[in-house]
């Protein structure tokens, strides 16, 4: 087998980027699901049907997703350590600007996953499962299901810009003047994704109630964040 390229050592990065896109699919598939047709069909159920898939879906979709998102993660920043630690590529290249502002939205999109969907859905099951058998609602339930459906529609947002800066690295031609700071671009990125973030932990659904607005909040951050890159950097 040592003869076939795949089996190399050469291919480390191969059979990551592979097991990457795999994971990723797992992870933003179940969040399209969840976001393009779940919240509309729980909006309209009755509560008995609410609680069956409480009890009997989410447990199943929220392992597939959270796992999916942990192992996206690991071997997205697998491939940077791959990159920029055993081949040297800096973070300030143009290749690790792009790959940096795709792969830290993906970080926050995780940490989203990881810190308030999974936690809130965990007790929402819990609930569920109380009360079908008689037992009393815990506490503040009604809260945690909207802090985790306005965190799950700003990964919808983020998915956007996310999966546009992750392609464009490797297949996008960006060149970045060697004269140029870096600081006004990530000066942007921080104030920009760091509001939208904001929003997610502290604030309000608001426009992001509907998918198309969502989409559509999705490329406007894409548009403006490839301009300063271009303009501010370039
Ligand atoms: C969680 C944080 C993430 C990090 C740190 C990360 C990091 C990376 C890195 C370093 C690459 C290699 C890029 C290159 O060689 O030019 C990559 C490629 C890729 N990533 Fe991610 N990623 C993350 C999340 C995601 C997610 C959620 C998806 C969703 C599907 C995704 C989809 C892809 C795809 C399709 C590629 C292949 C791009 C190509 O070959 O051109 N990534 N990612």
């Amino acid at each position: 087998m040592s003869n076939l390229p795949l089996f190399s050592g050469a291919s480390a990065e191969f059979w990551l980027r592979w097991f990457h896109t795999f994971f990723g699919i797992l992870w933003i598939g179940h969040l399209y699901y969840f976001n393009f047709s779940q919240m509309g069909f729980m909006s309209e159920a009755d509560a008995a049907t609410k609680s069956v898939v409480f009890q009997k879906l989410t447990p199943r979709t929220m392992k597939y997703f959270r796992y999916g998102a942990l192992f996206t993660f690991l071997t997205g920043w697998g491939m940077i350590g791959h990159k920029m630690g055993a081949m040297g590529i800096p973070a300030t290249s143009a290749w690790g600007t792009v790959i940096l502002t795709g792969g830290l939205i993906g970080t926050l999109m995780f940490l989203n996953v990881w810190l308030i969907i999974w936690p809130a859905n965990k007790l929402i099951i819990e609930n569920a499962v109380r009360t079908s058998k008689g037992e009393s609602a815990l506490p503040g339930i009604a809260d945690l299901a909207s802090r985790a459906a306005i965190a799950s529609r700003t990964n919808t947002l983020f998915s956007v810009p996310m999966l546009f800066f992750m392609t464009a690295a490797s297949h996008l031609s960006v060149t970045l003047s060697d004269q140029a700071s870096l600081v006004p671009y990530w000066s942007v990125f921080t104030i920009l994704i760091g509001a939208i973030e904001f929003n997610a932990i502290k604030g309000k659904m608001g426009l992001l109630q509907k998918m198309a607005h969502v989409i559509h909040f999705g490329l406007l951050v894409t548009i403006l964040l490839y301009l300063a890159m271009a303009f501010l950097a370039g």
